[in-house]
């Protein structure tokens, strides 16, 4: 599993922008002016026949060139919400407007402008790979480009495998394939929907790569993702589904600091049978058999000093010690505590 600590945590631009959700409100300035946004769906709902609701009011608006991670346990609704926006959905109730047109009446214009990269498998098996990403870009309506068709092969280690047909690819290679077709036409805001389920750790990193390329060149991204590392890794923000409602949608860095929290764990140089009289200040508790002393920092003003404040007591209290082991929370353990209720 990659871990966001070996990659450096790119700051876009949309990070640099002026995010005012935490007072109810996002909005995003850029030299004075503020962005359109790019996606902007209200009230969606969608009840499909068999009486399921998969989407339940659904306010959500999107800026261009942010990369948007929607997380959600299975069924909360991501693919329901993502066919919505594509066309292959027909909502129940609700209003979605992309590139300024609503959806509902002038679905054309944008629709060449959207990209998707499905979570199932459903492409024409016995097409050649290089043939069935040429007729993806011609399909939306974009001129032949093979020069732009071999820089998307290989960028994807497609190349290669350009003359082979589709059914002979492992699942992962198939998965390219899909990412390919979807890039063929050079969308402006593009759709990927567990595009790294099933797929090798290469690959993985390829995606991380592109997607990063795309936001570079000034694509729009939605995931939906499993692996709650690649959503800290890559995201700008984040929108938390649970039964068809968003529960959440904050700046990914702002959620962690507000509800992150850290444990420290003290190896004492002596055990110690009660946490003493003069540390009563900090949330503290004994872990074997009093040898480890464990620090709980909640607060972001113990998160951030109230470990310093503790050795610096633990010192003057002339109690040794001989490791401390420092974890902080991460945005899986906060989505963990989030979906089961216990965080809001
Ligand atoms: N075509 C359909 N007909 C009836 N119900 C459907 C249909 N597609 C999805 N659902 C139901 O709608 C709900 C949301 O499904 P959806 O596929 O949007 O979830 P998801 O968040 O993408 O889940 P996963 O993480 O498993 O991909 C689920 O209860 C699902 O069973
Ligand atoms: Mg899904």
């Amino acid at each position: 599993m990659a871990s966001a600590g070996q990659r450096p945590t790119r700051q876009s631009g949309a990070n640099a922008l002026l995010d005012l959700q935490g007072v109810g409100r996002t909005v995003l300035i850029v030299q004075g002016c503020p962005m359109q946004p790019i996606l902007e769906i209200t009230g969606l709902g969608k009840t499909y026949a068999s009486g399921q609701v998969a989407l339940a009011d659904v306010d959500l608006t999107i800026q261009k060139g942010e990369i948007f991670a929607l997380l959600g346990p299975n069924g909360a609704g991501k693919t329901t919400l993502i066919g919505a926006v594509c066309g292959l959905v027909k909502p129940t109730s609700g209003t979605i407007r992309a590139f300024g047109c609503d959806l509902a009446t002038d679905w054309r214009a944008a629709r060449a402008r959207i990209g998707l990269v499905p979570q199932e498998l459903a492409t024409d098996m016995f097409a050649y790979v290089g043939k069935a990403v040429e007729y993806s870009r011609g399909l939306f309506g974009r001129a032949p480009d093979p020069a732009r068709i071999e820089e998307v092969l290989r960028s994807l280690s497609l190349w290669d495998k350009r003359d082979s047909r589709i059914n002979a690819l492992s699942g992962g290679m198939k998965r390219r394939v899909l990412i390919a077709k979807a890039l063929a036409h050079d969308p402006d805001l593009l759709f990927l929907d567990e595009p790294t389920a099933g797929v090798d750790v290469e690959l993985r990193r390829d995606m991380w790569d592109q997607i990063g390329r795309l936001r570079d060149s000034g694509v729009t991204v939605i995931l939906t993702t499993h692996y709650i590392e690649e959503a800290e890794e890559m995201a700008d923000r984040i929108g938390i589904i649970d039964k068809g409602r968003l529960k959440l949608v904050e700046n990914k860095t702002a959620l962690i600091d507000r509800l992150g929290r850290m444990e420290a764990h003290i190896g004492l140089a002596q055990p110690m049978a009660e946490v003493p009289p003069a540390l009563a200040g900090f949330h503290l508790d004994l872990l074997n058999g009093g040898s480890t002393l464990c620090y709980h920092a909640e607060s972001l003003e113990d998160r951030h000093t109230g470990l310093a404040r503790l050795v610096q007591l633990l010192t003057h209290q002339n109690v040794g010690f001989t490791t401390i082991d420092v974890k902080q929370s991460s945005l899986e353990d906060i989505f963990v505590r989030l979906i089961d209720g216990a965080a809001a």
